[in-house]
């Protein structure tokens, strides 16, 4: 936590400062400078909001690597600019941005092409580099809030800290917490002037400092041997991520199953037990569509067994959930039991292939997790990522519908677990990759889990090709969001984890990660009901909802805390499923532009300063906002309602916005809005997402004006793909006292089973037909 302590004065070799520019080389994107000799600047011209910036001290730069998130630059469409020279500088100009390289000294300035505007601009440090790092110093806008930088705790607006990029497995976090479980070296600047997003591209250790050090400088950081970042200039924050997700990739449309209520328990430790689980789920009638099985399933935690006494017949039981509509999660950790004696064949091929991470002398690496002394693959070799694939048929074969990845920061101790020991890394020059790409953990440490993470999508997509796959990562980088979900690890069952999770998977939004979820409850410590309760309603707006708790702490299934919880929880996993056609529709949008599932207001409103530090409500898409409750014993909280006007969900109230209100909560009642002109598609309830065909569709619409575009397919297959997917848009005008819902003909090949429409237009009536897919206009 650097930054609360205040920076010590050190003695710290000082900073070399890249001086004037020499010569200058224009290549087909953009420009080389070489300064002060072979120092070397590159200027590319990606897009026209999208600029990449390099520097090497030496003029080498790192090789593209083939795990490298950002997309090459030669796959960009070439757009046109203009390079101008005079005396003081060379200008680029795109059609959106001008990017200015001043001479002597040679910096480096953003500035928006109509307004002039600067942003991002280089500040008199200008680029330094000392002994193995690189630097850049930019200046920060007075107004200008930072958002995003991944998995952050903490609320909102992240100016004025330092964070550093190293993955660690961070049990027990709090607000104050650095080094976090995954490292997204990304974040997006706001302001009422001009928005504007930039991607660290360095898997090294590195830092970024928001103001902390100087209020008004942003300083970059990287131990890589190059500066190398993406600059993403953006009229809203959508254009931002837009371009941003081009860039390090999108979601894929998950199952429609994974967007339901997910239960996990470190651990329900016998098929007995699972089967319990199951049946309480049904008969209580709780919604309830996936069951995680963790680290006990398997036999003394050896990955990819199954333990012979407690789970002797894996198949047996997952067909009989399968047959009451649940899908089965494993858990995959990455180490592995070091066994040699043991028959166990994960050991005995990867040492016998040499799959497992050696130090640079070439010595078997071990450290310890649950499974004791373990050896730990090398996720940046191909070979490795293939061996591991085919090792996820024996989950697969039994059943298994995802994998959920764990300790994959990595993490691991230097003595056995419970032994007091010390974390511990691989050593940072233990060679890492494919022969023709070695590196080292220095470079690859931040990217451990995002490549496990990749190896355990490849094997759902390979071994189970005909649909479509759930992966869960605690560990990630940039771009984790196109192979796996996230959760936020290990949280407490405290008021304050409940409260920071809505802002920290907001962050996480931003960064392009939106399929994201916190442990409902809290994973370690014992929820009260009240907690409990209170956490459910948030957990039914995560783009990902589980609840998890830890091994020890009480039981924190639903109905673990009375009737009137259990109520509680039934009633809002029941919205969630009611809401899933809409919650759908919006992992539908997120796969196709990058937008995020769970937003902040200012996501939004980024001209309503109002909504810059507003962390305590969200917006689960453009039009459900909720404020939920956060302390115990609150009755009523503040609402802040943005520009236009808002429909209470639970009783049709309607409020002119650009005010605050005072929102009654009791416990069975989390305030939601709806905004004017939206119309929001709604589901029966189901006890899981397949239950039956959705055969009444209720569109509840509030009066404004408004367009809508549903989408829909099968939800399981690829067959979207094909054009088996369906789109129709509604559009709501209002004149008057008269609502007008335009419904306009389906399009696509894909045909929803036959089902009712009913449109309910709040504070007026309802009016139902049978969905042929043909237009019609209804009048309110
Ligand atoms: C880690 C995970 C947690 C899991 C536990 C046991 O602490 O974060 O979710 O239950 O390991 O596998």
């Amino acid at each position: 936590m650097p930054e609360f302590i205040g920076q010590l004065p050190t003695n710290e070799p000082q900073w070399n400062s890249i001086s004037s520019v020499e010569t200058l080389q224009p290549h087909e994107q953009g420009i080389d400078l070489k300064c002060d000799g072979n120092r070397t600047l590159s200027i590319s011209v990606l897009a026209p909001n999208l600029i990449r910036v390099r520097f090497s001290p030496t003029g080498d730069f790192i090789p593209k690597r083939s795990w490298s998130v950002a997309i090459a630059d030669e796959k960009w469409d070439k757009v046109p600019f203009e390079i101008e020279k005079t005396e003081e500088s060379i200008d680029i100009k795109t059609e959106e941005i001008l990017v200015r390289i001043q001479h002597a000294p040679c910096r480096v300035g953003f500035f928006q092409k109509n307004t002039g505007r600067a942003f991002a601009s280089d500040t008199d440090l200008g680029i330094g580099w000392r002994d193995g790092e690189v630097a850049c110093w930019k200046e920060i806008q007075t107004e200008e809030k930072f958002y995003g930088f991944g998995e952050r705790t903490g609320l909102l607006n992240q100016r004025g800290k330092r964070f550093t990029h190293w993955n660690t497995d961070c049990v027990g976090y709090d607000i104050l917490t650095d080094e976090m479980y995954q490292a997204i070296p990304f974040f997006m600047s706001l302001s009422p002037q001009l928005n504007y997003g930039l991607f660290f591209n360095t898997t090294y250790k590195s830092q970024f400092d928001v103001g902390a050090n100087q209020s008004d400088i942003l300083q970059l950081q990287t131990q890589g041997n190059e500066l190398d970042y993406y600059l993403i200039y953006g009229q809203e924050p959508a254009t931002i991520l837009k371009t941003y997700t081009q860039l390090t990739g999108r979601i894929s449309l998950p199952p429609r199953w994974a967007l339901g209520y997910h239960q996990c328990r470190w651990s329900y430790n016998s098929e007995a037990e699972v089967r319990t689980l199951a049946r309480e789920f049904r008969q209580r009638r709780i919604p309830c569509d996936v069951i995680h099985l963790d680290i006990d399933y398997m036999q003394g935690f050896r990955v990819f067994t199954w333990h012979k006494q407690r789970f002797p017949d894996p198949k047996q039981l997952i067909n009989e959930l399968t047959a009451q509509g649940f899908k089965v999660v494993t858990i995959v950790d990455p180490g592995v039991k070091y066994d040699p004696e043991a028959d166990y064949q994960v050991c005995d091929r990867g040492l016998a292939n040499n799959y497992f991470i050696r130090d640079k002398q070439g010595k078997l690496f071990h450290g310890y997790v649950w499974p004791d002394r373990s050896v730990f693959p090398d996720f940046l070799r191909s070979d490795v990522r293939k061996w591991w694939i085919d090792l996820h048929k024996n989950l697969i074969d039994q059943g298994v519908a995802g994998i959920w990845n764990d300790m994959n920061e990595p993490a691991l101790d230097d003595r056995p677990f419970g032994d007091s020991g010390n974390k511990i890394y691989f050593p940072l020059d233990a060679p890492q990759g494919d022969p023709q790409e070695r590196t080292n953990h220095a470079e690859t440490h931040n990217i451990y889990g995002l490549m496990m993470a990749r190896a355990s999508r490849e094997a759902l997509d390979q071994l189970r090709p005909e649909t479509r796959s759930f992966v869960l990562t605690r560990s990630g980088y940039a771009g984790v969001q196109k192979y796996s979900a996230v959760w936020t690890g290990d949280n407490h069952s405290l008021w304050e984890h409940l409260e920071m999770s809505l802002p920290m998977l907001c962050n996480l939004g931003l960064s392009g990660v939106a399929f994201v979820g916190a442990d409902i409850g809290g994973f370690a410590g014992n929820a009260t009901p009240e907690l409990f309760a209170r956490w459910m309603q948030v957990g039914m707006l995560y783009p990902f909802m589980r609840g998890h708790s830890m091994i020890g702490t009480n039981q924190h299934e639903p109905w673990e805390f009375g009737t009137e919880v259990e109520d509680i929880c039934r009633q809002y996993i029941e919205l969630r499923y009611q809401l899933l056609p809409y919650i759908y529709n919006l992992f539908w949008e997120a796969a196709t532009t990058g937008v995020p599932i769970l937003r902040p207001l200012l996501y939004h409103y980024s001209c309503d300063a109002k909504t810059y530090e507003l962390y305590d409500q969200v917006l689960l898409g453009e039009s459900l906002m909720a404020a939920p409750v956060y302390r115990p014993g609150i009755e009523h909280r503040a609402v802040y309602l943005p520009e236009g006007t808002w429909y209470d969900w639970w009783t049709g109230e309607c409020y002119q916005g650009s005010k605050y209100i005072l929102a009654h909560a009791p416990l069975a009642k989390m305030p939601m809005y709806i905004r004017g002109g939206s119309i929001i598609p709604l589901a029966p309830v189901m006890q899981y997402t397949s239950e039956s065909p959705v055969n009444q569709l209720r569109l509840r619409v509030t009066p404004g004006m408004g367009r809508y575009i549903l989408y829909e397919d099968d939800g399981n297959s690829f067959a979207y793909r094909d054009g088996l997917w369906s789109k129709t848009t509604y559009q709501v005008n209002t004149e008057g006292e008269q609502v007008i819902v335009d419904i306009q003909a389906r399009r696509g090949n894909w045909n929803p089973a036959s089902r009712q429409i009913v449109v309910e237009v709040l504070g007026k009536s309802e009016q139902e037909f049978e969905d042929d897919g043909t237009a019609r206009r209804l009048q309110f």
